[in-house]
């Protein structure tokens, strides 16, 4: 099928600039003048007045798949995020069981290529010690990075997390891992050059501060017992670790004004670190928490000189990209007491908005979206020779964003299995009005298109590659 888009404006990390786009069998087959003849179509999008960026990717997605599917599923997930806009998502590992070997890695796949609406990477989880001999095979199946909970620990049975301390005996967890387990993790993973994430926060201090507390009942009793020295010691250690190792780490969702100083200064000295934050530290704070007792979340929303000083890492470069870190809980998990409701929220279907929102208000230009929502999230995850660029021969992955369109956030209007969100009426204006999927259309005014692609599994580049060249190598033979 070619599917032409014309009368658009092209967004790309580097330039704004109206021109055509020709799709052709999946991928993009042309770029030209506005115009200019591109070649024959089958099916013309006029998109007149509409910015065309790459599609957008959210790298941190938790859809309970399988195992908690009484919270969200990988239908219900992706179909949110295909809806809001996205064209990939990447799932974390921690569904039951957790992907920690290459044969779960296959096992995985398969089962989310059966009903995944946008197309999808999936990361491998560390489990410290206890699976380092399995990393190497998770990035040869094409894992998009390993992810290890440095600040939780697991239920021994099925490996899911322990959100608060008190929900389970000492014997029946696997510990947090410690700072020892991290640069082995990050020591293996340097030789295959695979990427490390982790959820930082120092397991002991955390501990610590926990044991002082005692009872959560408030807002500021959840602040005291994961203070911010907790993500920045955790960060300043793997700041360490990174350089002694060689390896490249990526730190997730950073909530801390600090972490955003101490992730600047490792970068400019060299150190192969990468950052990223979530909407709801960009957009709420810790005022906003006797409003949203929904807005429970590890590591926890803090301050407006926090929230600041993420904006400003942001537009600085300092974080890399965003992910919504759409960790759905049942709501009466949620209505739960603060100390005993589990940590997460819903956010896959509303980062792609409050993003578009930010950009019209002038807090981002369209470049800075391109590239925290596209760009830098597929280089970072090794899957930038298909996906993030509008550039012929990559995928066609394409999102049309109206940015004048007025939008209100409502949960009754959303895809994910329950229909949560602690942005519900959040106002703005900037809407992903349609999309393209590998050169077909995916998404028209929020709904999915009938005779859509459906998604499918994206593998890092390297994989790719070993795969293509012993293929040559046969033909050879
Ligand atoms: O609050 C959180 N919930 N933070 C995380 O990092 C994980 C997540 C979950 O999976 O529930
Ligand atoms: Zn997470």
């Amino acid at each position: 099928m070619r599917l032409l888009i014309k009368n658009g404006t092209l967004v790309t990390g580097a330039h704004v600039e109206a021109a055509d786009v020709l799709c052709d069998d999946g991928t993009i087959a042309a770029i030209t003048e506005p115009g200019r003849p591109a070649g024959r179509a089958d099916e013309v999008v006029d998109a007149r007045g509409l910015l065309i960026f790459p599609g957008f990717i959210d790298p941190h997605v938790h859809s309970r798949d399988p195992g908690q599917q009484e919270k969200e599923t990988f239908a219900h997930s992706t179909t949110a995020a295909a809806c809001s806009g996205l064209t990939t998502i990447l799932e974390m590992p921690n569904a039951i069981p957790p992907v920690t070997d290459a044969d779960t890695f296959h096992r995985r796949a398969a089962e989310h290529a059966a009903v995944a609406a946008v197309d999808f990477g999936l990361w491998g989880l560390s489990l410290g010690h206890e699976n380092l001999d399995d990393l190497a095979g998770l990035f040869e199946a094409g894992a998009v990075g390993v992810k290890v909970f440095w600040g939780y620990a697991l239920d021994r049975k099925n490996k899911r997390l322990v959100y608060n301390a008190a929900d389970l005996p000492a014997d029946e967890v696997i510990p947090p891992p410690d700072l020892g387990a991290v640069i082995a993790v990050l020591g293996e993973a340097a030789r295959s050059d695979g990427l490390v994430a982790a959820h930082c926060e120092d397991p002991q201090i955390l501990a610590h501060a926990g044991r002082r507390i005692g009872e959560i009942t408030t807002y500021d009793d959840l602040l005291a017992a994961r203070p911010a020295h907790a993500e920045t010691a955790a960060v300043a250690a793997a700041i360490e670790a990174a350089d002694l190792t060689g390896a490249r780490f990526h730190v997730l969702h950073v909530a801390a004004a600090r972490t955003v100083d101490l992730v600047r200064r490792a970068r400019r000295d060299g150190v192969r670190i990468t950052a990223e934050t979530c909407p709801h530290y960009l957009f709420l704070t810790r005022d906003d928490a006797p409003a949203k007792p929904g807005m429970k979340v590890y590591p926890p929303i803090r301050s407006r000189a926090d929230r600041d000083a993420l904006w400003e890492g942001v537009r600085d470069g300092t974080i890399t990209s965003l992910s919504s870190d759409h960790a759905p809980h049942a709501p009466q998990d949620k209505e739960r007491p603060l100390g005993e409701q589990p940590a997460g929220m819903h956010g896959v279907e509303t980062i792609v908005p409050l993003v578009l929102d930010a950009m019209s208000r002038g807090v981002l230009d369209p470049r800075q979206v391109a590239r925290v929502l596209s760009e830098n999230t597929a280089d970072l995850y090794g899957i930038a020779h298909r996906k993030g660029r509008i550039q012929v021969g990559h995928d066609a992955d394409l999102t049309l964003v109206d940015p004048e369109r007025p939008f209100t956030i409502d949960e009754a209007a959303l895809h994910t299995l329950h229909r949560r969100s602690v942005f519900h009426g959040h106002q703005g204006r900037g809407v992903a009005v349609a999309s393209i999927l590998r050169g077909r259309p995916l998404m028209r005014d929020g709904e999915l298109v009938p005779g859509r692609h459906s998604g499918s599994l994206i593998r890092s580049r390297r994989a790719d590659a070993r795969d293509e060249s012993r293929q040559t190598a046969g033909v050879r033979a």
